[in-house]
């Protein structure tokens, strides 16, 4: 059934209070709901969302309702001729130890928790689910005490003590109106981390996290990283938590991150567990930015939240870029904008290119656990960050104040959100609002004529048809440009008739042709285009020749840019290696130029040491590939390959200064940006010298005298794609010195999945009978099956198609046991499209395999048949 943003209508009754008891038992916990209603519209019905329950009874104003006044099936409770205002009390029972979805309540590793966005509080009882109800919660859980001594809700615990039968129980109140999917409650045998935090307005907040036993001294960094969440908050928009306690729960079997459920977090133990030994630096700044989201998401998300599931992107673009702001301020702005690139061009372009693609605000689904998407957060939080650069700071700041009076307390739209800032900026945003409609990644084709002594660039837009939206409009975007002379030197950016000057402007692109003509220049400049990367556009054409993307590496002001005009040398030149392959020509282009710009940054002691890391590091496989109309994924590999070696050549003595001096600068082990950056540019250059076996003993040296994760991680990366004994010895220590830590044994999983040798499948399958490897925990599923599927091309995408049919297989079996995880690991199917016919046939195969099995999954069903989709 598929579900349409034009078909919205408001719920026809109020909820004015929710009082849930709870009789939790793994095996039969009982749920007894009782709503006060209130007809607000016109429905003589009363209709309510439930699944996967066993209805007890239905009783409405205290009478018990016989069976011909109510309907329970197909998703809903129907209670036949309601009266205007009246309670209903509703009683269900269901067997959280058997819910393998992990939607609803659940029993991960003992205890009992609850994932309830976007639609699981349907599966605890019968309710109006949908985040345009909010209500006031009073909770009540009763357990076994021995069992389950931490019991936990939202809000405020207001009465707790003991039963019979050594049980206890809790009550717990939520102060704030909340929709069903910030419901949360947590039982469990926890420790318990414990610290403060005082607001600006001099209130003091308890601040806990929960935790397996033993667990306490990994949530040091998470805790210290709340602490910096709630003051940033405070000092860059003004937001203060309200109320008195604030919990955070870390639990082994988790679908995605985290959540936000009001005042009482849930975690993937991932997002939370942090120590030297166990994390790499990559993932103490994931945990650091989680914990800043969830938090962030009190103000938007919580306190103001989505009237529809359709206007995801409000709280989740927001608080994503609430986010990178936050990690920009913590860590270095320049590098973090890199990474966002990265991860934009990597999982967000090639969504947008595909048979997935929908806008930032889709306008139908089938099941909305697959609208969780790059586009949603990670191109929703760019539309965001592109009216914070319309506007300014200010006005930006001034737009989430006016957005803040006019909607706390309520379900609000992205239109809300565009009329705030439109408003408090005194801009007019309607054409700027395409972002949220129009699917799809613009492209720009910018050209330039220097003519007596005017400069003029003529930039084209373009956007390609996605499916449903064959054809496009021009967007409103805001693209910042510099210049420089042949020197390297800024030259003044000046518009012809305007009498200011300055080093760098925002052009405004609002016509699918344009021309912008600047005065007061000597000399042809070279541009330098979409600088910080302020629009997620990609230039397809650009008058930039390959000396001037050397400048540009070298003297551009703007850290970003330098960085991307690397990226761009790079990918024009293993383009042309990868079609001098296929054209069996030996002859390739000349890599000589590049490998001598890329040297030079990398020696600039001047520069940040994790920025030059980020330029060592060439554009991902994936990104490649979206440049090409045929995907050539052997191609592709083998160049990137190639020029790596290359590059390794040339810079020998440079790595190995590089390794061994930034090694030491690093100093003994601390969580630090800069000593992260240290680390990162050692091991870059450690994975250059690794291309060449000989060094097998040098990353073996590394891997054993390592004192942090990061430079053991970076040492095993090295050694996985050698054929050398030194592999399996380091291996095998790994998997003994981690068996009793499954979040650690992910790593060891990953690498064996992304590993470029030829028996990596094969090595797959013995893993999914590895002791510690389970189908029903996520990260474990990820860590093995997703990371083959989306960081091994060459392996997954094998000639003879067994990747495919591994995959597929794997997510036949997650159908019925979490099907919205299978769902996931089916989209780079999707890719098909984009390959040669033998490739095509082997997945549209695949696929169709897929679409064939019965009781199919709404997730699986919808991905499989978009994906499908010629
Ligand atoms: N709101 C959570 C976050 O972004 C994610 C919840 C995901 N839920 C889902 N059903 N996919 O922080
Ligand atoms: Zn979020």
């Amino acid at each position: 059934r598929v579900i349409r943003l034009s078909e919205y209508a408001p719920y026809p009754f109020r909820v004015d209070s929710l009082a849930l008891a709870f009789d939790l038992d793994p095996a039969k916990t009982r749920v007894q709901a009782t709503l006060r209603l209130t007809r607000t519209g016109t429905a003589a019905d009363l209709e309510l969302d439930g699944e996967d329950m066993t209805l007890v009874s239905v009783a409405l104003d205290g009478e018990t309702l016989p069976a011909d006044r109510y309907t329970a099936g197909d998703g809903k409770l129907v209670v036949r001729g309601v009266p205007d205002a009246f309670t209903l009390d509703v009683v269900t029972e269901f067997a959280p130890a058997e819910n393998t979805k992990l939607e609803g309540l659940y029993v991960s590793d003992g205890m009992f928790c609850t994932q309830c966005e976007a639609q699981g509080f349907r599966r605890i009882t019968y309710f109006p689910d949908r985040p345009d109800v909010m209500t006031r919660y009073t909770v009540t859980l009763r357990a076994d005490k021995a069992a389950y001594p931490v019991l936990l809700s939202n809000g405020n615990r207001i009465e707790q003590g003991d039963l019979d039968g050594g049980r206890h129980f809790a009550v717990w109140e939520d102060p704030f109106n909340k929709p069903s999917y910030l419901f949360a409650l947590v039982a469990g045998d926890l420790e318990r981390v414990q610290d403060g935090f005082r607001t600006r307005s001099g209130r003091d907040i308890e601040l806990n996290i929960w935790v397996e036993h033993g667990n306490g001294p990994r949530c040091t960094f998470a805790m210290e990283s709340l602490k910096k969440a709630m003051k940033w908050d405070e000092d860059v928009y003004g937001l203060e938590y309200d109320l008195d306690l604030f919990n955070v729960v870390a639990v082994s079997a988790f679908n995605m991150g985290a959540m936000e459920n009001k005042s009482l977090n849930i975690f993937n133990a991932k997002a939370i567990l942090a120590d030297p030994d166990t994390a790499t630096d990559a993932e103490y700044e994931y945990v650091e930015s989680v914990v800043a989201h969830e938090y962030f998401h009190n103000w938007t998300g919580n306190r103001i939240t989505c009237r529809d599931w359709f206007q995801l992107s409000l709280k989740e673009g927001l608080t994503v870029f609430r986010d990178q702001q936050f990690s920009a301020d913590m860590r270095s702005a320049p590098v973090e904008r890199i990474n966002q690139v990265r991860s934009l061009r990597g999982r967000q372009f090639p969504e947008d290119g595909g048979p997935l693609a929908h806008p930032v605000r889709p306008d139908s689904y089938i099941e909305i656990n697959n609208f969780y998407t790059a586009t949603v957060y990670d191109k929703g939080a760019e539309v965001i960050r592109m009216m914070h650069r319309l506007l300014g700071a200010e006005a930006y700041r001034k737009g989430i104040d006016l957005y803040v009076e006019r909607h706390d307390g309520t379900a609000a739209t992205c239109d809300d959100f565009a009329a705030a800032m439109a408003d408090a900026g005194g801009r007019d945003l309607s054409q700027f609002k395409l972002w949220y409609s129009q699917a799809g990644t613009p492209q720009l084709r910018v050209t330039e004529t220097y003519e007596d002594g005017v400069y003029a660039l003529t930039i084209r837009q373009h956007t390609d048809p996605t499916p449903g939206q064959p054809d496009k409009r021009p967007l409103h975007i805001p693209l910042e440009v510099g210049f420089l002379d042949r020197t390297g030197q800024p030259l003044p950016v000046r518009l012809e008739g305007e009498d200011t000057a300055a080093d760098s402007r925002v052009l405004e692109l609002r016509e699918a042709e344009q021309t912008f003509r600047f005065t007061g220049l000597a000399e042809k400049p070279v541009p330098s285009l979409n600088r910080g990367f302020t629009a997620p556009v990609r230039l397809v054409e650009t008058p930039h020749t390959d000396a001037d993307r050397a400048l540009l590496m070298a003297h551009d002001p703007d850290t970003f840019a330098r960085w991307e005009a690397g990226q761009q040398y790079a990918v024009d030149l293993l383009l042309k290696m990868v079609a001098a392959r296929a054209a069996g020509s030996n002859e390739g282009p000349d890599t000589a130029a590049f490998v001598e710009a890329l040297g030079s940054s990398a020696a600039d002691e001047s520069l940040d040491a994790a920025f030059r890391a980020q330029v060592l590091t060439l554009p991902s496989d994936d990104f490649l590939a979206e440049q090409m109309a045929v995907i050539d994924i052997d191609g592709i590999h083998a160049a990137r390959e190639a020029l790596r070696r290359d590059i390794a050549r040339a810079h020998g003595a440079l790595f190995r200064r590089l390794r061994d001096t930034h090694r030491a600068a690093a100093g003994p082990f601390a969580p630090t940006a800069e000593g992260a950056g240290h680390r990162a540019l050692a091991n870059a250059a450690l994975s250059y010298l690794g291309l060449d076996a000989a060094n097998a003993k040098l990353a073996l040296e590394q891997y054993r005298a390592a004192d942090n994760m990061t430079d053991a991680m970076a040492a095993l990366r090295v050694l996985n794609d050698l054929d050398v004994p030194e592999r399996a010895e380091a291996l095998d220590h790994f998997h003994d010195r981690f068996k009793g830590d499954p979040l650690v044994l992910d790593k060891w999983f990953s690498l064996q999945a992304m590993s470029q040798r030829p028996d990596t499948l094969a090595r797959l399958k013995d893993l999914m009978g590895h002791p510690a490897f389970s189908m029903r925990n996520p990260n474990r599923v990820r860590a093995l099956i997703g990371v083959f599927a989306n960081a091994n091309p060459v392996r997954f995408h094998a000639e003879d198609g067994a990747g495919y049919a591994f995959l597929v297989d794997r997510v036949l079996e997650l159908n019925s046991l979490n099907p919205q995880i299978g769902a996931r690991l089916l989209q780079p199917m999707g890719r098909w499209r984009r390959m040669e016919a033998a490739r095509k046939a082997l997945m549209t195969r695949e696929l169709d395999r897929v679409l064939a099995t019965p009781d199919l999954a709404p997730d699986v069903y919808e991905i499989a048949s978009k994906a499908r989709a010629e």
